[in-house]
């Protein structure tokens, strides 16, 4: 099969916000404790939180990461993971049915965040609480000192605000499963009081109301129009989530889920404007993808029961969700990429959900070892190398229909141009299953120099996976599939196969 993919150096979609290469970490499983904090680990620091864990996040030069929850936050209060360790209350968890210490707290977040070079992103329970609790932790955290909140702070050790900016008000509150489950007008109706308080405190916080747990509520769409008719003017971004299964194995249409994925974004974006243009808004709501991932291999019964058993003792930091991920998986996730990196003018935030071990982009054992995910290399090459303006590419090449959508290009692909550093990366995937495609590119005004680098990432066996064994399983492999020979530029990729490509220009 033949591709062609032409790009016009100044048709430029937008400039990338780089937090959409974020993450999320939930008090949820093993993606704290054992994950991220381990303080009896060989490779724990002063702070009890694990180096090697540590240095894969910050080779993915992650920008933010989303903190508690996830279902979590809906019925935790915030109060319990501040103070002197030992005096913090252990409270029992309904959403995940475990027992949570909180030995790792707010403030640990933040030191870990500082640690990494992460942005925090917190979100607050609109579940069980509301405007009280969410304007008290706002100045327990922001407001230098002089105050009740801000002197508790400094009391517990933080000279300094944390000046958290980014807040998401409440979690997937259209989901009957949300302890404090809310129709939309309830839940509308509270974002707006609750931003409205918050921005009584800082008008130039960054605020995010909970659109659709996934396209397929049957809330959706009207949910979104509904909150935001209530909140538009007081809140900045709209959160979708949305997970991916492929328990059929069905290859080509899996790897078509990003079509589906296109239609959610445009449809939340066309509700945005719908509102805006009802309120004569000048404003423009963005979205924040802040929940995504595929997510089957760990949906077993066994954790089903569990989570609907009567527990007489709830467990702390159960293994929970630790799906394996394969190169189907992987090259999905590079699908999701691209169609964030594609609709850069709307999905200003995204989040992989999530970081460590429960869905996760990196596994850890206790006392052990960590390794990475297939998943993660995606995110590591778009994180590092799609930053700048993303390009409109036109890509012609051959369709295929599935159950879940019609004429699904054999190639995706997102360019990223760096007028910086004067460096152009292309992210592609071939979904074939059978076939190399040959790409040519058509590069309109852009004047190659040379490639710098070349990666793919493929297996013979599509459903071979990274696991505490053989940890190598999944890696980018450095090719030569992509050529630059008398000005042109063309790469022939093989089935199944993600290439991430690095370009010097003129
Ligand atoms: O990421 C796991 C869970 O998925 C989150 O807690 C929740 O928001 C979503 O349903």
């Amino acid at each position: 099969m033949k591709a062609n993919i032409t790009a016009v150096k100044d048709f430029t979609i937008s400039t990338i916000d780089k937090r959409i290469y974020g993450s999320f970490l939930e008090h949820l499983g093993r993606a704290i404790y054992e994950g991220i904090y381990e303080p009896d680990h060989p490779e724990a620091d002063e702070n009890g939180f694990r180096k090697d864990v540590m240095k894969l996040i910050t080779d993915l030069n992650m920008p933010t990461v989303r903190y508690p929850g996830g279902n979590y936050i809906s019925s935790f209060n915030w109060e319990d993971s501040i103070g002197p360790i030992e005096e913090r209350p252990t409270r029992l968890d309904l959403a995940w049915k475990t027992r949570e210490t909180n030995e790792f707290g707010l403030n640990e977040f933040i030191t870990w965040c500082r640690k990494t070079n992460i942005e925090p992103m917190y979100a607050i329970n609109l579940g069980t609480r509301g405007i009280d609790a969410a304007r008290n932790i706002l100045e327990y955290c922001n407001h230098p000192s002089g105050s009740y909140w801000s002197d508790l702070r400094i009391k517990h050790g933080y000279k300094q605000p944390h000046d958290i900016k980014m807040w998401c008000l409440g979690n997937e509150m259209d989901g009957e499963w949300q302890v404090g489950h809310k129709t939309a007008d309830e839940y509308g109706r509270l974002v707006h009081e609750v931003a409205k308080s918050m921005r009584k405190f800082d008008s130039s916080l960054e605020l995010i109301i909970a659109g659709s747990s996934s396209e397929a509520m049957p809330t959706y769409p009207d949910w979104e129009r509904e909150i935001l008719e209530h909140s538009y003017d007081s809140v900045d971004y709209i959160a979708l989530h949305k997970y991916w299964t492929n328990y059929d194995k069905k290859t080509t249409s899996y790897l078509s889920s990003s079509i589906p994925l296109q239609e959610y974004i445009s449809t939340v974006e066309g509700t945005i404007d719908y509102v805006k243009a009802k309120k004569r808004s000048k404003k423009q709501i963005k979205i924040s993808f802040d929940e995504w991932n595929p997510w089957y291999h760990s949906r077993d019964m066994q954790t089903q029961n569990f989570l609907d058993k009567n527990l007489s003792e709830w467990p702390k930091a159960p293994p929970l969700y630790e799906d394996m991920y394969n190169i189907l998986d992987t090259l999905l996730v590079g699908t999701v990429l691209n169609t964030f990196i594609n609709n850069s003018h709307i999905v200003k935030i995204g989040c992989m959900a999530q970081l460590v071990n429960v869905i996760p982009a990196i596994s850890t054992v206790k006392g052990g070892i960590s390794w990475v995910q297939g998943i993660y290399y995606p995110l590591y090459f778009a994180s590092l190398y799609g930053r700048g303006e993303s390009l409109q590419l036109k890509i012609d090449c051959p369709k295929y229909s599935t159950d879940i959508a019609d004429d699904v290009k054999y190639i995706d692909a997102s360019g990223v141009i760096n007028n910086e550093n004067k460096e152009l990366s292309f992210f592609i995937i071939n979904r074939s299953e059978k076939n190399n495609i040959n790409i040519n590119f058509n590069l309109k005004d852009i004047h190659i120099d040379n490639i710098i680098d070349q990666q793919i990432i493929n297996n013979e066996d599509m459903y071979a996976a990274n696991t505490k064994d053989k940890p190598k399983t999944i890696q980018p492999q450095k090719s030569s599939i992509a050529q630059f020979i008398n000005n042109q530029l063309s790469a022939n990729l093989p089935c199944l196969t993600y290439l991430f490509v690095r370009l010097k220009l003129k």
